[in-house]
């Protein structure tokens, strides 16, 4: 298969492209970067920029699979300029390269896959949500979430499969978020947020990249929940990381007002509550690599 990817550069894109190749397939690249444009027999990079509305429509030649992973990182400052561009990179993205392939009629593409994010589920201490939950997010990252959806599904009109995955937070040993959560806790300064009773959902890279090699190569559609079956409390995700490493966890909790006054509203993403299953992949058989946080932080970090 030829697959094209939107953001292959990033976290998850360049790890399922080196899956992708090794199973066979050949990768094409969208990218807003002109000097990192590869061309191999395998790889092939594309200049886009959303923005400007501009794309290489030569990256769909072959192309049966898009996965649309671009999207401005969110873990930057949210000023207000900021979050216009969060939803620019992945909505205008999206529609352009919807407003493209209609104008490619003799393109072979069948299925749309677009990254998505567990930010749509509503902040709750008690829910945990499955696909099947309908309860939508009405802050700023959930609307933006839903959004980025609703433009995945324009490609239905289009005739081809759609599917959308709902990620949540990606460890991985390099680059992510698991970095940042770390380096205090090396140091010995590892400490409850709040309560530290707020859950999270999360994935290790390996999973969310063989769950999308999966969808790709099963042309499997609608929503999957990109996560490991274990969200954890943040004490408890804390608790984990400092004994994989042997170290002690001694400070006090850090109040949520001095993490609103460090990162401005972005302090959320240390806040929210949020226990999400991947049911539909379980019941479908897919089967994690690191289902439990003891066992991918063991993989990332020894
Ligand atoms: N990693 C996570 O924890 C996580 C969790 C939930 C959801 N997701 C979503 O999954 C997708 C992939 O995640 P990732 O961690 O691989 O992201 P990433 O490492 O930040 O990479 C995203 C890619 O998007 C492209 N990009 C960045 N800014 C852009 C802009 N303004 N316009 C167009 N393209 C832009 C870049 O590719 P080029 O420079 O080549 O253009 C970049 O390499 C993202 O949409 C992300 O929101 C990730």
């Amino acid at each position: 298969m030829t697959i094209l990817i939107t953001g292959g550069t990033g976290l998850i894109g360049s790890e399922l492209t080196r899956v992708l190749q090794a199973n066979g397939h050949t990768v094409h690249w969208l990218s807003t970067r002109k000097s990192n444009l590869p061309q191999s027999s395998t790889l092939k990079g594309f200049y886009w920029n959303p923005a400007e509305g501009k794309i290489d429509t030569a990256c769909f030649e072959g192309v049966t699979t898009i996965v649309h992973l671009a999207g401005a990182s969110i873990a930057k400052r949210w000023t207000a300029a900021y979050k216009q561009e969060l939803l620019e990179s992945r909505v205008l993205s999206a529609n352009l390269l919807f407003s493209a392939l209609k104008k490619y009629p003799e393109h072979q593409v069948r299925h749309y896959i677009s990254a998505s994010g567990v930010a749509i589920y509503p902040d709750s201490p008690t829910e945990t949500y499955t696909e099947s939950s309908t309860a939508i997010d009405r802050g700023f990252l959930g609307t933006l979430v839903s959004r980025w959806e609703e433009s995945a599904h324009q490609f239905e009109a289009l005739g081809l499969l759609v599917a959308k995955v709902r990620t949540g937070v990606v460890y991985a040993k390099k680059g992510g978020a698991l970095e940042p959560i770390v380096k205090p806790i090396k140091w010995g300064l590892g400490s409850d947020f709040g309560s530290g009773k707020q859950r999270q959902s999360w994935i290790h890279l390996t999973d969310i990249v063989r769950l999308y090699t999966w969808i790709i190569e099963y042309a499997h559609t609608g929503v999957f929940n990109g996560v490991a079956p274990d969200a954890v409390t943040q004490h408890e995700q804390t608790r984990c990381i400092a004994k994989v490493l042997g170290k002690p966890v001694f400070l006090p909790a850090v109040p949520r007002f001095v993490m609103r006054m460090v990162l401005g509203e972005m302090h959320e993403l240390l806040f929210n509550d949020k226990a999400i299953q991947p049911e539909r992949a379980l019941q479908m058989g897919f089967a994690f690599d690191f289902p439990d946080l003891q066992s991918a932080m063991e993989d990332l970090l020894k």
